[in-house]
């Protein structure tokens, strides 16, 4: 398996929770290394475009005020296999779901506050780098 790159955030919960260590703890734990990152506090319309998949679902303005409440660590990393094994060290998307260790067992509230979002796949990793990181900004790809 060739060495992948994908997007990661620390969401608003875990940075006011002083948990942005422990999730970097976990993900490097993991086998992934945060080879990008930085802090942003997103707008309104920022955070509609970056969750603009979900326009249509029922959770769409509770998930941006969510993501706008506080400030966020952008990242991206790369590892074998990065976008599953992420997924992995992440957890199921709804914390009461999550296997035991995960982030987001450990950490996330509930299936809105889950502390961390990754990619879902190879075309989604590429569209959420690019619209944190200016290439200029990544290390070449190997
Ligand atoms: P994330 O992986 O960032 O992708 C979409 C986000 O919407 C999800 O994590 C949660 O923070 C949020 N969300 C809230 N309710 C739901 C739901 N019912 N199903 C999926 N995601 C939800």
């Amino acid at each position: 398996m060739a060495i992948e790159r994908t997007f990661s955030i620390i969401k608003p919960d875990a940075v006011s929770a002083t948990k942005i260590g422990a999730v970097i703890s976990k993900l490097e734990t993991g086998g992934l290394r945060v080879i990008a990152s930085r802090m942003v506090h997103l707008t309104g319309d920022q955070a509609r475009r970056f969750y603009a998949v979900h326009k249509d679902r029922p959770f769409y303005g509770a998930l941006v005020k969510f993501m706008t409440e506080g400030p966020i660590v952008v990242q991206v990393l790369e590892g074998e296999n990065a976008i599953a094994r992420n997924r992995e060290v992440m957890g199921a998307t709804n914390p009461a779901e999550a296997a035991d260790g995960t982030i987001r067992k450990e950490l996330g509230t509930n299936i809105e506050r889950n502390a961390v979002h990754g990619s879902d796949g190879p075309d989604t990793a590429r569209q959420e780098i690019a619209f944190f990181f200016p290439e200029c900004d990544l290390p070449p790809a190997e």
